[in-house]
């Protein structure tokens, strides 16, 4: 039998990615509907060697869908998922609308998988592209020697704030190096040649929704919330790709070498890690239209006698977002 999927938020830099990995895991795919709002209604899309027409979200029936995945932003989901869900679809959203509900799972594939199975309201969501990378690569370090302190600063890609971020990027690179004036208007100021020490909005605590979302959404999935969390997200001129500074205290002493030894066997990940030379991990070497999450630079901390260092790096689009939320269309599929 095969599954009739509809994609929300088809037109944009994740929900193209979804679409494109649709395709190359094969998932059986019976009745496609693609939709996005009415600006794109009636554009053509490619998908598996066929031509498929989007469709208005505002006008579009749900019944008959099996899986949902949405990825058109948090108002849209809030409006759009419960309507799906009551007409019988399985929704998978890649939005931040549920994911701090409690009886919303936040599930990443290879670490909570059987959270998924546990969901009320017929919604599960997929995490923070951020969030997603780092816990692929700390679950397994959470489970051997238990987290204690994570510190962590993002070096986050312009694709994370989607489609247009990515035009203002380039277009400021080219007004640039043309003498001309790089205009502002995705972010705050420019970001081409430079680094900005903010994702999303500022909130009471000083810190921003971007990294509040590291906080809660590393608590839920993996289950305890003792776990310290503190985060510091930074937008860089890089187009695909995220890469984390991550520094973590352990209850138990984990040595970097029994790290290693770990992540290396841990499913999702990739260590890269031979750094004399240029063996480590990055967005464009590494991780940018690929699905692993990449791992390197894991050493002792020494200033700290429980303290690791590592660098984390993956494709937000790919693991981050789209390939995370077909993993778990695939769980909910081979359900049954
Ligand atoms: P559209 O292309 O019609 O604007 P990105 O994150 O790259 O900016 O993409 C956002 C995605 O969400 C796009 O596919 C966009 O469609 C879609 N979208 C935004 N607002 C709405 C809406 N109100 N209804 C349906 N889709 C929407």
């Amino acid at each position: 039998t095969s599954c009739n999927v509809a994609v929300v938020g088809a037109t944009g830099a994740v929900g193209e990615t979804m679409l494109k990995v649709l395709a190359e895991r094969k998932f059986p795919i019976g009745q496609l509907h693609v939709l996005a709002s009415e600006r794109s209604a009636g554009e053509k899309i490619q998908f598996d060697g066929k031509t498929i027409v989007v469709q208005d979200l505002a006008k579009f029936d749900p019944s008959g869908v099996d899986i949902a995945l949405f990825s058109a932003g948090g108002s849209v989901s809030k409006e759009y998922a419960p309507k799906f869900a009551a007409a019988g679809a399985v929704v998978i959203d890649n939005s931040s609308a549920f994911r701090y509900q409690d009886d919303v799972p936040l599930v990443v594939s290879e670490v909570n998988p059987e959270a998924a199975k546990r969901r009320p309201l017929g919604i599960i969501a997929n995490p923070n592209c951020s969030t997603m990378q780092l816990m692929v690569a700390l679950a397994p370090i959470h489970r051997k020697a238990k987290l204690e302190r994570i510190n962590i600063a993002t070096y986050q890609s312009v694709s994370g704030t989607g489609k247009r971020a990515m035009e203002e990027l380039g277009k400021q690179t080219a007004a640039l190096l043309n003498f001309q004036e790089a205009k502002a208007e995705v972010y705050p100021v420019q970001i081409a040649f430079n680094v900005i020490p903010h994702g999303g909005d500022f909130t009471d605590n000083g810190y921003t929704t971007e990294e509040m979302k590291l906080v809660w959404e590393t608590r839920k999935i993996l289950g305890d919330d003792s776990i310290g969390v503190n985060a510091t997200v930074v937008r860089v001129p890089v187009f695909y790709g995220h890469s984390e500074a991550v520094h973590i205290e352990t209850r138990d002493k984990l040595s970097a070498v029994d790290a290693r030894a770990l992540l290396e066997q841990a499913p999702g990940l990739v260590v890269v890690d031979d750094p004399v030379g240029g063996g480590y991990p990055t967005p464009v070497t590494h991780a940018s239209g690929r699905d692993p999450v990449f791992v390197g630079r894991i050493r002792d901390d020494i200033s700290h006698p429980r303290g690791l260092s590592l660098w984390v790096v993956s494709d937000n689009i790919r693991k981050g977002a789209a390939t995370n939320a077909v993993q778990l269309a695939e769980l909910v599929w081979n359900e049954g």
